[in-house]
């Protein structure tokens, strides 16, 4: 009895024991984990706010840069359209904000696009391509464009490839790929030369740097509204759009109240059809937005304005004071970065 009281007791303390010491072992990870997290932070040159849902553009990306200049000379290439008119450029003009401020664009034999075109600049940071989504890279949103039937008429590879060969571009092709002038090839180059078009520096990045005197009290004041009415539950991360899908008209009926109703709108839909899909778009960039009006899929808001006003109303569900409006617009301003170290 004695016997087998002293082993309870025994039993009892070591388990104790190894209670304590696991306990201890736990919070000593804690700790140091916490330590290293402080170093790091205290170690990054800059410091960029933590709790902003915005970040930053990368001022600096790795990219090959002989590709890049081959990719700028596709870009520019009307020779890749059927009838050697329309370039990439045709559409997504660098010189104004990378899209073309027409409500909708001229494609091959003046077709016109369904949607209006979005800016490249940044594209390559977006989660997704187009506005339904529907391109999971770069690489795939090029093959649509050069072989589509309605945007530059490429029809096939092969007769695209064939024009290239005959030209200067056979050599510049061989000196960076072993296999010369192919699809993926082309893709590669024009890829390339898409994510090099990010534009960093702006004004509000050098704030979210930590530069307080990188933009002005009311362009703040902006921000601040931008935060608080909740235009940045969906416009957010680098980009301040192009990493999600939202229903246009969450809160009101924005289709209905529009008319007329085209396939286009149907937005996601036409990728999954999912009836939870109808109407639904990733949500666009706002950075350099004041420089690529008119707005929305449909083109159908010419200013900021006009844009800010509909996104109130159909996706938050209220009515802005105009003077709120005003300080918004003025937030957007602050968001024109810089393209090879020169303003948009
Ligand atoms: C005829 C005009 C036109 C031409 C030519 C054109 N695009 Fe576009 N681009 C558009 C339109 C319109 C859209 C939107 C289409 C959609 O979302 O369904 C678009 C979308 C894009 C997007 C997606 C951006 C985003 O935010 O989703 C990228 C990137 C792009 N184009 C790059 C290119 C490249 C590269 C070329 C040349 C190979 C090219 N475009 C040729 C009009 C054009
Ligand atoms: C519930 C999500 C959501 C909220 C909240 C929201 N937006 Fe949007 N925003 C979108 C979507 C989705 C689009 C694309 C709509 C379309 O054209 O199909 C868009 C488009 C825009 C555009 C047009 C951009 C372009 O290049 O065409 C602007 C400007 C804009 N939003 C600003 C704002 C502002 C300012 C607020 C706050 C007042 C706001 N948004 C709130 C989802 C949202």
């Amino acid at each position: 009895m004695i016997l087998k009281n002293k082993l309870i007791k025994r039993f009892y303390l070591i388990s104790t024991l190894l209670f304590c010491g696991l306990v201890f072992i736990f919070l000593w990870q804690d700790f140091w984990q916490t330590q290293q997290l402080l170093i790091a932070s205290s170690e990054s040159k800059e410091k960029i706010a933590l709790d902003e849902l915005i970040q930053p553009i990368t001022l600096q990306l790795e990219l090959n840069q002989s590709k890049v200049k081959l990719g700028d000379k596709l870009f520019h290439e009307p020779r890749l359209s059927d009838d050697n008119k329309v370039s990439c450029a045709s559409c997504h003009n660098l010189n104004i904000g990378g899209a073309d401020r027409l409500v909708r664009s001229m494609g091959i034999q003046k077709q016109l696009s369904f949607v209006n075109s979005p800016t490249v600049f940044n594209s390559g940071f977006n989660f997704k391509q187009f506005w339904d989504g529907r391109a999971e890279t770069l690489e795939a949103q090029i093959e649509e464009v050069i072989l589509s039937e309605r945007v530059m008429g490429g029809g096939s590879w092969l007769k695209v490839i064939n024009k290239l060969k005959q030209s200067e571009y056979d050599s510049w092709f061989r000196k960076l790929y072993r296999d010369g002038i192919t699809g993926d090839n082309i893709k590669d180059a024009i890829a390339t030369f898409e994510r090099s078009l990010y534009t960093p520096n702006s004004r509000f990045d050098k704030f979210l740097h930590g530069n307080q005197n990188a933009i002005t009290e009311e362009e703040k004041q902006g921000y601040r509204y931008f935060k608080s009415y909740g235009c940045i539950s969906c416009h957010q991360g680098m980009l301040l759009g192009g990493n999600m899908f939202q229903t246009f008209g969450l809160l009101e009926d924005y289709f209905g109240d529009r008319g007329k109703v085209t396939k286009a709108d149907l937005g996601r839909f036409n990728v999954t059809n999912n009836e939870y899909d109808r109407y639904v778009f990733k949500v666009p960039s706002l950075r350099n937005v004041v420089l690529t009006s008119p707005y929305f899929h449909d083109g159908s808001a010419e200013t900021l304005e006009e844009a800010i006003k509909v996104m109130a109303k159909y996706q938050l569900g209220r009515q802005l004071p105009q003077t709120d409006i005003n300080l918004i617009i003025k937030f957007l301003r602050t968001l024109t970065g810089e393209y090879q170290g020169k303003p948009l």
